[in-house]
């Protein structure tokens, strides 16, 4: 999503979408220039029609409300719910027209992931790597059901968020920290908890985005380029990055967001095959597919290809007045390029969710405004001459949520090592604090716009995945309420004054920083390109001197994903160091929580630490040099990215994937494995068929119900409306070429069957039980995780290791223990067979091994399907 800085340049730059965002080969009279050729024959199949919404038991009554309502809207109602009301033109960063007659307001999207973005009176929530590294799902649905509050309390219907794409596969990638963690499992877990608890305040949840969008530089169009492409084969795309979508889509999400970039050449706001036959079709998706924001890229082509609304409505050059829909839907419909099934389908989705989160009851409307902090202003500020009013209430959300935000960021805190037990602290220890990150920002709390600066402690990454900190605790004031006699030098570079005693400990504090494209800060455009995985303001120097004058050095690092720490982590006084992740308002108290030995750390690392940026796969890296034409970026590792590659590469990371020390030790006991259902063929059990979908008269409606001379309100300047001129003068042909691969039968995947794929993919399969002992002498939470391997008879390379279940136990004490199960389904054991179409697993779990450990350099018990579980 966009500021002005972006605007300005989209006007600047009228944004002509060059030939190749139409997916499918378009026919002349639309005039739409067919799109490139994907590089290496990767191209993305035509898949039509759009299958329709309200199949699905679990929808079945928000459906037929939807279908009473939507069968008596006029065209002009149905294109208002589709569309955006243009750039800055309400309340929130987007929102759609309205239907007044029924009841239904202009429905309110709002960022972040995190929070409430640009608002107040807000909580500003640890972001989604935070909330990964916890391994904690009662904490991951705790804070999604504290995120839903403060949206129902602003009157935001729809949140944006959860991230689970990106996924993590660029080291360097912008945006990763706003999901959960570099594999798929972690993301899915973390989205879908995320879903369940925003949902079950009756917020809108918005998964994105899909997919494939793991860079930030060249993600958009612009005049001389396209987004880039990513060329994704179909297996990894099945086992990788839609992987978190299905299960988002299992916990019932109610809209998609669809990513910037293309697919195979796709664009992925207009991509049929995605859209239509993996998201709608095989995934079951009963919800709204909504573009991210200026990622609309073409009208009838996106209609088509199963795109239901479009956000924030304009089209190629923003505050203009035009849209891709809007007036332009409704001349699609007039003309018949766009079936009027089609577009009734996309009203039921949003009128259908909307009732099955239960906003037709008591939902408040917005009640503050993201384009300003002063409570009165216009209300249309793209309009220039708009009426105004009071814009803020400046509403109180917070309730008891920083108690939800110290918990996720506490129990994130990740603890790699700990020599000479030197950790936890204690009140009474000479400390001395060292580096920037330490305090708080210079200019202000939430001076730079969206976050977009690294000074003081670095709470998220900047871009729209943001929210305004309502306070912050720094680490500063944190440790400086405990110690009293802890001196602080916030500075970047070492003081050269500072006087070391035998004593003392210095606590050194670095960082990293990442975010979205549209700023770039210290050289950094979105993604790491200039920093590199290296700690910022020469954080590494920082250290070294540290560890040069003191022999007890603790480093904490705050940051967005992996980090280099090769040149000082085997310095003989670097005795400890903790990943705070990014710990958002209460950066200080849950950091000082852990240090001080309240409690023992419990996060581990949602990616591995790497020794070298070397050892990743070179087809990782950022591409960041502009050809002309469009960026071609192929998945060459194909599921090999993060510890999946350094496993096959035999690399050992310095801290590998899921690492993550206590003060206290667990020792892992009586592991047993059992059958709950056997799995007696290859392929899963037929899938069940579809229910019935609402049946609309699809006749093209009458002209006269988009007619401006129909209407009776005062027009605003620019705003995007449903009306057209003279749409009499529109006449429907029979003759509209459809794309090639056009089919009016609505096509059946077998993989498909229920939200998120054939419901028999995710029944259990087996379950693991495990005794987690204290062994050791301090209170804590250990975090057992399950990791599969699948035996060389399904005849594919696949990982020797994959994350597939985890859990964390309760807080025990010494010498207390805790029994837990980890659940494996159907689909935990299988592969996507790109041939038949359907997910394959060994027949009775044949030779599958599930390893169990504390990260997966550590799995010293393997239970065999079908067998027992035995030690290594
Ligand atoms: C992209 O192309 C690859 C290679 O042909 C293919 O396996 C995959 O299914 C395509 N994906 C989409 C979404 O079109
Ligand atoms: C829609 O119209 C039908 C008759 O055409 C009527 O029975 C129904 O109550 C109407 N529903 C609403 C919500 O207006
Ligand atoms: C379309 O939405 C606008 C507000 O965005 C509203 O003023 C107008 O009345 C709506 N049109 C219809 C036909 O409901
Ligand atoms: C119908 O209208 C749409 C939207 O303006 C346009 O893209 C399309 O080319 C038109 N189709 C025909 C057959 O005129
Ligand atoms: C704003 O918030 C208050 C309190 O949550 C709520 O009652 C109201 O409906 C909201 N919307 C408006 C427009 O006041
Ligand atoms: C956290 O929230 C509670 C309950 O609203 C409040 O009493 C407390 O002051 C808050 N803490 C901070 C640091 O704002
Ligand atoms: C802190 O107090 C403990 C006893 O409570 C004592 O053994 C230790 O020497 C003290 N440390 C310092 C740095 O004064
Ligand atoms: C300071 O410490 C006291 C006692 O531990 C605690 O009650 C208080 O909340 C702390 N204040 C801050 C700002 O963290
Ligand atoms: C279907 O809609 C068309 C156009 O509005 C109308 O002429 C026709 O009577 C409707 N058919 C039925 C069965 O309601
Ligand atoms: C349309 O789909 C049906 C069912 O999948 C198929 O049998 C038929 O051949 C398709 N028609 C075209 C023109 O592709």
């Amino acid at each position: 999503m966009t500021t002005w800085t972006r605007l300005a340049l989209g006007l600047l730059l009228p944004q002509i979408v060059l030939s190749s965002p139409v997916p499918e080969a378009i026919p002349e009279p639309v005039k739409l220039e067919q799109r490139d050729d994907a590089s290496e024959g990767y191209n993305s199949p035509a898949y039509y029609p759009t299958p329709h919404g309200g199949w699905v038991s679990d929808w079945a009554e928000a459906y037929e409300k939807a279908y009473q309502v939507v069968s008596n809207m006029t065209l002009a109602e149905k294109v208002n719910l589709t569309t955006g009301t243009g750039f800055f033109m309400g309340p929130c960063v987007g929102q759609t027209g309205s239907a007044p007659r029924f009841g239904i307001p202009n429905i309110c999207l709002q960022d972040s992931p995190l929070g409430i973005r640009n608002s107040d009176h807000n909580t500003a929530f640890p972001p989604g790597i935070t909330t990964g590294a916890t391994f904690n799902k009662e904490l991951m649905y705790a804070r999604g059901v504290a995120i839903g509050e403060e949206a129902r309390g602003k009157g935001v219907n729809v949140q944006l968020g959860p991230s689970v794409g990106a996924l993590g596969r660029k080291p360097r990638g912008g945006r990763n920290w706003e999901g959960f963690g570099a594999d798929p499992v972690l993301q899915a877990i973390g989205g879908a908890q995320t879903i369940k608890g925003m949902q079950s305040t009756g917020a809108i949840a918005a998964l994105k985005h899909f997919i494939g969008n793991e860079q930030e530089m060249y993600r958009m169009s612009s005049i001389i380029t396209q987004g880039y492409s990513s060329n994704i084969d179909d297996r990894t795309l099945h086992e990788l990055y839609l992987w978190p979508f299905a299960e988002g889509v299992r916990a019932g999400v109610g809209s998609v967001m669809t990513a910037y970039n293309s697919v195979n050449s796709s664009a992925c706001s207009q991509n049929s095959k995605l859209l239509n036959g993996v998201l709608k079709e095989e995934l079951g998706f009963q919800g709204f597919v909504m573009t991210d924001w200026l990622g609309h890229y073409g009208g009838v082509a996106s209609a088509l290809a199963g795109l239901d609304m479009c956000m924030p409505g304009d089209g190629a050059v923003p505050l203009f007045g035009d849209s891709y829909w809007g007036p332009e839907l409704s001349r699609s419909i007039l003309n018949g390029s766009v079936p009027v099934s089609r577009l009734n389908d996309m009203v039921t989705r949003i009128v259908a969710t909307w009732y099955k989160l239960g906003q037709d009851k008591d939902y408040p409307l917005p009640n503050f405004s993201t384009n300003t902090q002063d409570e009165k202003g216009p209300y249309y500020p793209g309009a220039l001459f708009s009426p105004s009013g009071v814009v803020n209430q400046f509403v109180n959300v917070q309730s008891d949520h920083n108690i939800t935000a110290r918990a996720v960021a506490r129990e994130a805190v990740t603890l790699l090592k700990n020599e000479q037990g030197i950790l936890p602290l204690r009140r009474n220890d000479s400390l001395k604090v060292f580096g920037s990150d330490a305090g708080g920002n210079p200019d202000g709390l939430n001076s730079c716009n969206d976050q977009g600066c690294d000074k003081g402690v670095l709470t998220m990454g900047w871009g729209s995945g943001t929210a305004r900190l309502p306070y912050l605790i720094t680490p500063q004031e944190a440790i400086a309420n405990i110690s009293k006699t802890a001196q602080f030098y916030i500075t970047d570079s070492f003081p050269k004054d500072v006087t070391a005693t035998s004593k003392d400990i210095a606590v050194v504090f670095i960082n990293a920083d990442s975010g979205e494209n549209y700023i770039t800060v210290e050289g950094n455009p979105g993604d790491r390109t200039k920093a590199g995985l290296n700690a910022w303001h020469n954080g590494d120097d920082l250290v070294k001197a540290a560890a040069e004058k003191f022999s007890n050095v603790v480093v904490v690092v705050h940051t967005v994903g992996p980090i280099l720490m090769e040149e000082w982590i085997d310095l003989k006084s670097v005795k400890a160091v903790v990943v705070a992740h990014l710990p958002g308002q209460e950066a200080g108290n849950s950091l000082t929580d852990v240090l001080f030995g309240d409690y023992s750390p419990s996060g581990h690392l949602p990616y591995s630490i790497p020794r070298s940026e070397s050892d990743y796969p070179e087809s990782v890296g950022i591409i960041d040099d502009q050809p002309f034409g469009q960026i071609q970026d192929t998945f060459t590792e194909g599921l090999y990215i993060d510890y999946r590659h350094f496993l096959k590469a035999n690399v050992t990371p310095r801290y590998p994937f899921g690492h993550g020390l206590s003060y206290t030790t667990f020792k892992l006991s009586n592991p047993t494995i059992s059958e709950v259902t056997a799995i007696d063929s290859a392929y899963p059990p037929t899938r069940p068929t579809k229910g019935s979908t609402p049946v609309y008269n699809n006749s093209i409606p009458a002209a006269s119900e988009v007619a401006w001379s129909s209407t009776s309100f005062t027009r605003i300047w620019r705003y995007l409306y449903p009306y057209l001129d003279n749409p009499e003068s529109i006449s429907a042909s029979d003759e509209y070429p459809y794309p090639d691969g056009y089919n009016t039968t609505q096509p059946e995947s077998r993989a498909g069957g229920g939200e998120g794929g054939n419901p028999a993919l995710f029944k259990t399969a087996s379950t693991v039980q495990v005794t987690v002992t204290n062994n050791g002498a301090r209170r804590g939470k250990a975090v057992p995780q399950l990791y599969v391997e699948l035996p060389s008879s399904l005849g594919l390379d696949t990982p020797s290791l994959q994350l597939r279940q985890f859990e964390k136990t309760k807080e025990l004490a010494p010498g207390q223990s805790e029994t837990v199960t980890l659940e494996i389904t159907r689909k935990d054991l299988s592969v996507w067979d790109v041939e038949v179409q359907d997910w394959k697993a060994p027949v009775n779990g044949e030779g599958v091994k599930l390893w169990i450990g504390q990260s997966v350099g550590d799995l010293p018990i393997v239970c065999v399907v079908g067998e027992k579980c035995s030690f290594q």
